[in-house]
This record gives structure tokens, sequence and C-alpha cells, in this order.
């Protein structure tokens, strides 16, 4: 993490102040350190330029560390499947298949050729129309922060695709952030392979409790971001403590009359921000003022499963074709 975001931070457990022990540093980045909380003495450590804010609290699903452990599990137990995904040509792989070559490769280090992989991947996973308008979101996402000074809080990164965009496309800095620090460790080594790293900080924590500031974050963005979250609870309010600007979302929803997928979105847990209506009124409950921009509508699929890891999945939804309406959310 890089030395600016240190007026930014507390503590996530108590909003204490945080009494700094850096072991090392790199340029304008901290490599190594201990934040240690004068108030409740919680610990949080900066390890291979990562800072930990995670609390114990907090039930974590960390899909990211399960599926590696379950794909290398996997993969050792069943070495002729391992060639089949990694040792044929590219092409000869079903899209699922392409994605979880990417990810094998990821987990060896090989950027380049996982990247390959992904990119050939996507365009079998989705539609288009599904392309086109997640392009187009963030897009849009960066034409309004061209004007914007000072960081860029990303929440919930993942994969870190707006991220990317936003340190490709931008000036300013951008901070990475996932409660999967799994996630990050594999963001930093992306974001290296692309020259990219430079501007980027990385910070795990839980989206539904930040190591912010009351209003220390003058821009926070999130590609997708909101839905993933289970059990949002207080989220939106957490986010209104620590936003004293804008916060713009990437967002899709389901139609309201989409009974297959609502019944699937809703068993799931999912549902209030996966929904137009419910995502706004949960928006203004928390004291947002809160527009859409850039709705546009696109056709999407579920997405394929592998024809060689017993049939896995990549996305939960949708469970059947239907029609997305994608924007951003743009809440003051
Ligand atoms: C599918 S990604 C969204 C796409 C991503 N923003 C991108 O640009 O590539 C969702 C991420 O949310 C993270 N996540 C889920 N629950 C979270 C929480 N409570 N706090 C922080 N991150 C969370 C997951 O680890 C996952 O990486």
């Amino acid at each position: 993490m890089h030395d600016y975001l240190i007026e930014m931070l507390e503590c996530p457990a108590c909003h204490g102040e945080l009494a700094w022990t850096i072991s090392e540093r790199r340029g304008g980045r901290i490599e190594s350190a201990e934040a240690r909380c004068v108030g409740c003495a919680a610990s949080y450590p900066v390890r291979e330029g990562i800072a930990l804010f995670l609390t114990p609290d907090l039930p974590r699903n960390d899909l990211w560390e399960q599926t590696a452990g379950r794909l290398s599990r996997y993969l050792g137990e069943h070495p002729e499947i391992e060639r089949q995904l990694i040792d044929v040509p590219l092409d000869a792989l079903a899209p699922a298949d392409q994605f979880f070559r990417a990810l094998v490769l990821e987990e060896r280090g090989n950027y380049a050729e996982a990247q390959a992989a992904a990119g050939l991947a996507y365009p079998g996973l989705y539609t288009p129309q599904y392309l086109a308008c997640h392009e187009s979101q963030m897009a849009c996402i960066v034409e309004q922060l061209r004007a914007s000074a000072g960081p860029v809080i990303d929440l919930a990164s993942g994969r870190c695709s707006l991220v990317e965009v936003l340190a490709r496309r931008l000036g300013q800095p951008v901070v990475a952030t996932d409660f999967s620090p799994r996630a990050l460790r594999r963001d930093r080594q992306w974001l290296e392979f692309l020259g990219l790293y430079d501007r980027v900080s990385l910070l795990s924590f839980d989206a539904r409790r930040t190591p912010f500031r009351d209003g220390a974050v003058k821009t926070l963005t999130t590609n997708l971001g909101l839905p993933n979250i289970a059990e949002p609870g207080n989220l939106l309010r957490e986010l209104r403590r620590v936003v004293s600007g804008t916060f713009w979302a990437v967002s899709h929803f389901y139609a309201e009359g989409d009974e297959v997928n609502a019944t699937a979105i809703h068993e799931a847990g999912l549902a209030p921000l996966l929904f137009r209506r419910s995502a706004l009124e949960l928006f203004a409950a928390a004291g947002w003022q809160v527009e859409v921009v850039n709705s546009q509508k696109g056709r999407a699929l579920p997405t394929p499963r592998s024809e060689l890891l017993g049939g896995a999945g990549i996305d939960g939804f949708p469970v059947a074709e239907t029609v997305l309406e994608w924007c951003v959310l743009v809440a003051r």
C-alpha cells in the first residue's frame, strides 16, 4: 500500500487510531508493517505490500481460496485431466475450460498465457451484448472520473477488471480492495505483469466493515461488487459513513417479471441489489441520493459449464436466458 493511505485509515473494529510500525518500504510504498489500534489493541499487518484489515467476527466465504484449493486438488488427483486442460491447443477447449486454464496458469505465474486463455474464453462465456454493456459501464465511469482528483477506491475488486481500466486510463492512484487476500495477491502479480502496479494499492477488508475514517473516501467505485456481498446488512450505511464524495457502481438488474431467475436469486439470498427497485430503495434508506445513468439492455445467458472439470460453472446467474438492464448507479 502507498503511504498516502495512512491518514485515511482507522481501526475497522472500533474506529480507534492506528499506530504504525513500518518495517519495509519500497519507493512510496509500504511492503511490510504492523498497524496497532490504540483503542482496542487489534493488530493489522501489511504483508507483500497488501494491507490486511479483516476482522475476525465477520463470516467470510472466500470463493477465491475455495476455487483455487479445489482446482489444484482435483488436478493433482487427475493428472490426465490436467494434461487435457493445459497441454492441448487453446481453441480445442470449451470456453469454461479456457477460463479454468487461465486460472491454473495464473496460479503458476504464467500471466502471458493466462491472458490469452481468458481473452479467448470471454466471448464464449458471455453474449456480445453482455460484454458490450459491461464495457460501456466501465467506460462511463472513466469519463466521469477524468476531471476528478485524488485516489479512487474500488470495492470488491475481484479479478480487478475495473481497477485495470481505471489504472490504465486515469492519472490518479487506484486502490483495489477485496475480502480475499488471495484475490489481491493474484491482482498484484497481474498488475505487475501489465506494468500497472505502480499506481495501485491493495487493501483487504470486508466491505461491510471498512477501515476508512468517516468521510475519508472522495471517490468509491465498484464493478458488480455489491450483489456479490452476502448478508449485506449495514453495507450501504457503512459506505455512506466513509464516502464524502460520489459512489459509482456498475450494476445490472433483472426484470421484475423474470420468475425463473428471480426465484434462484431469492434462494441464494442475493435479491435486494439485483433488482432495480429494491436496490434504489436500499440506497435511499441508507441516506444516499442515487441516480441511474447510462442505462442499456442486453441479452444474457447462463455461462456454459466446464466439459473437463465435472461440469464446474463460472457464474451462478443468470440460470436462464434473460435481458439485463445495465447501468451505473451514481450515489452521493
Ligand atoms: C465477482 S467480483 C466482482 C468483479 C470485480 N469487481 C471486477 O472488476 O473484476 C466480486 C468480489 O467480491 C468479493 N467479495 C464478496 N464479499 C465481499 C465482502 N463482504 N467484502 C469485500 N469483498 C467481497 C469476492 O471475493 C469477489 O472477488
